[in-house]
This record gives C-alpha cells, sequence and structure tokens, in this order.
C-alpha cells in the first residue's frame, strides 16, 4: 500500500503544535507496519538541510488558478518513508512560523501557499502525475491540505487515489474571502452553502468535509462532539451528514523523544524503577525558575499555548488561588496578549511560587513535563491533546477537563477508580475557575495526605502504552476498508 501524507508542519524541523508531532511521528509508524509512505511539505528555510540531502524529482507549471510554479525534491528518511520537499521559494522560503510573518500576523497569500499544497498533492495522487510513485491513499491533514479532495474530485482523471480528510481542530478552518475563488481555481458552482461556502467565506476545511472519502479526527469523543450544533464550530450538520464516515483514532506520541528514561534535555532520567529520582528534576526545575524549595508543596506544571481553546485565561484568574492551595505553578507558553500579561504579572507577585516563561522552548517542556508533580490542562475543548499524554508516561499525573481526547485519554482519580488500579489524572467536569481550581484541590489533597495513592497513578500512568503502533495500525485497518481490501471495524 502506498501513502501520500499531506502536511503543513513536520517535527522536529518545523513545529507550532501537535500537527508537526503527528506528521513526525506517525508516517513513520506507518512505514514500519509496511506501508510505502510519502510525506509532503512546503519546503520552509527550516528544511534547506534535509533537501540538501536529498534528489530533485519534478518541475510542475502552474496547475491553474493563480498558483505559482513549483519543485518537488525527495529526501530519505528511513526504509519505506521519504519526505517530498514542495519547493517553491516565493510562498514558503521566508521567516516566522508557516502560517504568521515574524510579526505575528497571518500572511497574506496563505491561501495560496496552501491551496499550492493541496493541489499539488491532488495531481500526485493522479494518474496525471508526471511521477512513476503513485499513492493509493492521499491522507490530508488539516485546512491546509483539505482543498486537495476537492482538486482530486474535480481536476485530476478517474483512477486516482481514495482521500481521507485528518481533522486535528476544527476551530482552524482556512477561512478566506470569496474573492479568491479564481485564484484557487474553486468552480462558482460551488459558491453554495452544499459547497465552499461558509458564511459569505471560502472554507478549506468544510471542501474537504465535503469531498474526502473518509474523515479521521484524533479522538472518538472529538469525533462525537464535533458533529453536533454545540461542538461543530458551524459545521456540526456537515459532520453529523457524515457520520457515517467519520472515525476517531487516539493519537499516539513519540516515545523515542518522549521517554523520561532516555529524555535528552534531563540531567536526571528516571523510570517506574526510578521514580525516586523524578524528584531531581523538581528541584532542577524549582532551582531554574528561581522557586523556592519546598518539600511539602507539589509544583503544578503547565506548557501550552495560550489561548482561549486550552482555558488558560480561567487559570490566570484562579491563580491566587493556586499559590494559596498551596502549590507552586511554572507555565511555559505562548499565545494571546492577555493571558501572557495575567501570568506575568502573578509571577511577579509570588517569585518564590510561580515561574512564567512567555516562548517557545523545546527543552523547558521537557523539563516542565519531568520535574512537574501535576500538569494543568483543562481545555474547553481539545480534538487530542499530547501533553496529557507525555505528563502520564512522565508521571505527572493531568488534571484535565472532560472533553475530547482529554476525556479519552485521562482516567479520574476518583475512590473507586484508584481502589481498581485506574486512575491515572483528575477530571473536571466544565472548564470554569471553580471546577478547575476544585480539581487542583483535590489533586493536592491526595499528593499531600495520601501519597501512596499519588503514587499509584504515577505507576498506572507510567505503566501504560502510548507508543504509534496502536493507532497506526487502526489508520492501516482505515486504510483497507477504503480500497475495499476489508471491512472497518470500529
Ligand atoms: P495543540 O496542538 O492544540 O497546541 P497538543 O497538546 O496536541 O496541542 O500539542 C502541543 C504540542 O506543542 C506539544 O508537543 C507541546 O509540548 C508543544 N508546545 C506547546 N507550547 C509549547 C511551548 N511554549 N514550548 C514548547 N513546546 C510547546
Ligand atoms: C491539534 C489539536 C490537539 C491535537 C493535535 C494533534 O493541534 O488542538 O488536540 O493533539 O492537533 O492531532
Amino acid at each position: 500500500m502506498r501513502l501520500l501524507f499531506v502536511a503543513s508542519e513536520i517535527a522536529p524541523w518545523v513545529k507550532t503544535g501537535g500537527l508537526g508531532d503527528v506528521a513526525g511521528a506517525l508516517p513513520a509508524a506507518l512505514a514500519r507496519l509496511g506501508i510505502d509512505v510519502r510525506i509532503l511539505v512546503p519546503r520552509y528555510p527550516a528544511l534547506r538541510s534535509l533537501q540538501a540531502t536529498g534528489r530533485f524529482l519534478e518541475r510542475f507549471a502552474s496547475l491553474g488558478g493563480a498558483m505559482a510554479a513549483a519543485e518537488l525534491y525527495e529526501a530519505s528518511l528511513a526504509p519505506n518513508l521519504c519526505v517530498w520537499l514542495l519547493d517553491c521559494p516565493d510562498y514558503y522560503d521566508r521567516p516566522g512560523n508557516p502560517y504568521l510573518g515574524p510579526e505575528g500576523r497571518d500572511w497574506l497569500d496563505n491561501h495560496l501557499r496552501f491551496g499550492l499544497l493541496s493541489r499539488l498533492a491532488a495531481r500526485l495522487a493522479s494518474p496525471a502525475s508526471p511521477l512513476a510513485w503513485r499513492p493509493d491513499v492521499l491522507f490530508a491533514n488539516d485546512w491546509q491540505a483539505a482543498l486537495a479532495p476537492y482538486y482530486l474530485r474535480f481536476y485530476e482523471p478517474a483512477g486516482s487515489a481514495k482521500s481521507v480528510l485528518a481533522i486535528h481542530n476544527l476551530a482552524f478552518q482556512g477561512v478566506f474571502p470569496p474573492q479568491y475563488l479564481d485564484e484557487l481555481g474553486l468552480f462558482a458552482r460551488d459558491w453554495h452553502i452544499d459547497g465552499v461556502e461558509y458564511y459569505g467565506q471560502i472554507s478549506f476545511l468544510k471542501a474537504g468535509i465535503r469531498h474526502a472519502d473518509k474523515l479521521v479526527t484524533v479522538s472518538p469523543t472529538y469525533a462525537r462532539e464535533i458533529a453536533t450544533e454545540a461542538g461543530g464550530m458551524g459545521l456540526g450538520g456537515l459532520l453529523a451528514a457524515r457520520a457515517a464516515d467519520l472515525v476517531g483514532i487516539v493519537n499516539g506520541i513519540d516515545t523515542e523523544i518522549w521517554n523520561p528514561a532516555r529524555d535528552v534535555y534531563l540531567d536526571t532520567p528516571y523510570d517506574l524503577e526510578r521514580l525516586a529520582d523524578k524528584r531531581r528534576n523538581t528541584e532542577a526545575l524549582r532551582a531554574e525558575y528561581g522557586l523556592a524549595s519546598r518539600a511539602d508543596v507539589p509544583l503544578v506544571g503547565v506548557v501550552s499555548r495560550l489561548t482561549h481553546q486550552k482555558g488558560h485565561d480561567l487559570v490566570a484568574q484562579i491563580g491566587e488561588d493556586i499559590v494559596e492551595l498551596p502549590a507552586q505553578l511554572i507555565v511555559l507558553g505562548t499565545g494571546e496578549a492577555a493571558i501572557e500579561v495575567a501570568f506575568r504579572a502573578l509571577a511577579l507577585r509570588h517569585p518564590a511560587n510561580v515561574g512564567v516563561t512567555i516562548g517557545y522552548d523545546e527543552r523547558l517542556a521537557h523539563r516542565i513535563e519531568a520535574g512537574a508533580d501535576f500538569f494543568l490542562m483543562p481545555s474547553r475543548f481539545e480534538p487530542c491533546g499530547l501533553n496529557q499524554l507525555y505528563s502520564q508516561a512522565y508521571g505527572t499525573p493531568p488534571i484535565v477537563t472532560a472533553v475530547g481526547g482529554l476525556a479519552d485519554t485521562v482516567v479520574d482519580a476518583t475512590p473507586e477508580n484508584i481502589a481498581a488500579g485506574l486512575a491515572t489524572g483528575f477530571v473536571c467536569p466544565e472548564a470554569s475557575p471553580t471546577a478547575i481550581l476544585a480539581a487542583l484541590t483535590r489533586a493536592v489533597r491526595l499528593w499531600r495526605e495520601e501519597p501512596e495513592g499519588y503514587r499509584q497513578l504515577q505507576r498506572v500512568g507510567m505503566s501504560r502504552d502510548y507508543g504509534w503502533d496502536a493507532p497506526a495500525r487502526r489508520y492501516l485497518a482505515l486504510f483497507r476498508a477504503l480500497l475495499g481490501e476489508s471491512p472497518w471495524m470500529s
């Protein structure tokens, strides 16, 4: 089986969030199962050195609309696994992150930049491709690749690949003004509510949801949530209509990179047998932030985009209460200015108990996962979430809301769940300041008054398998069903 995996970011080279992690690990896991995988990504500056190790494949004239010409390069990563770098310097050879310029604003030509990614993906998946290697399945990730199923359907001849659209976050839909229809080569006949039109704008994601053969999202609960009016962000009706083709598969984690026994960023790696060594990571983290060393006070960690989705406006509101619990807090993240300001102010008021880094820092992210006693992630919605998985693998019980992938992957520390050896963290029923504080209070109490119960949470979390092998097998089964090779069993 051949698979073309199309994404706008790929760890470790280019990552703004979980999509980068997934693109860096899922294709490799699929390749290990014997699928022949090509990952198509734009050739950003960070991928220049990878390009230098590869070879030129093909030059493509404009494939329609206002889209630029481009070249394709191939670099091999592993057996069965190559990256295809879409080289168009005008579009991708820019500073900043994949979506924003250095001053933090969306690039004005994002519709063309990711329109081209989608358009080229469709051509490569079609009998009209100039390349000998053609996929059986085109796997498009998020809005940046979501026009690919549309182009495949309307521009490419019969005999093209089947398409799967993976939705990592319905909040990002790739919405652009209607005057770009022509530039993108979208047909005027599709300019209506059952086409690509979304509240007067073009929606890349909507086009993909409508035209992909199968839809995947990154947890079963999120799959249910988005097929409703309340959770569908304007696309609930369409997703409900396609519910039979919508599957939820929880992400894995890259256990080479996120493994406390081998983590290159830790001074003192540890595992289940050496769990006591985790404490040294806590002390190192406190020292790095200049926090008071207090053996009787737990340390709560946060690594996150600081946005409404992640609920950290609510955490900032209860900052004083967290210190009063008492607990210490370390926050790493960037995002909405008001949340950044609130956390900075909290740290200034409580320098011995609150540490805040506004920024993006891979090393610190690992050290917080390892050093914290609890990881706080009170999202308003969460398609999958990776940090609660990292936390559990690191023996750092997560405190989460009961939404999406968080609900699917964290088992609440009720007395029954603890007694049954199932609990791994704390699940609060809603994203509100009082509910979050109540969950934190429960967590701190367990940590202080029932250390054996707390250690059990750590042990159960650390014993579970979060690797990509099992999710990759689910994907393989989905692709087989899509190709008519075997029935799909959900
Ligand atoms: P999302 O993709 O919605 O942001 P996920 O939990 O799926 O949420 O993935 C977030 C990823 O980004 C994790 O790997 C996390 O460690 C990383 N991350 C988020 N913010 C930062 C930051 N400020 N510094 C380093 N890593 C971060
Ligand atoms: C998105 C979601 C996150 C998910 C990630 C990878 O960024 O917000 O919940 O884990 O994609 O699928």
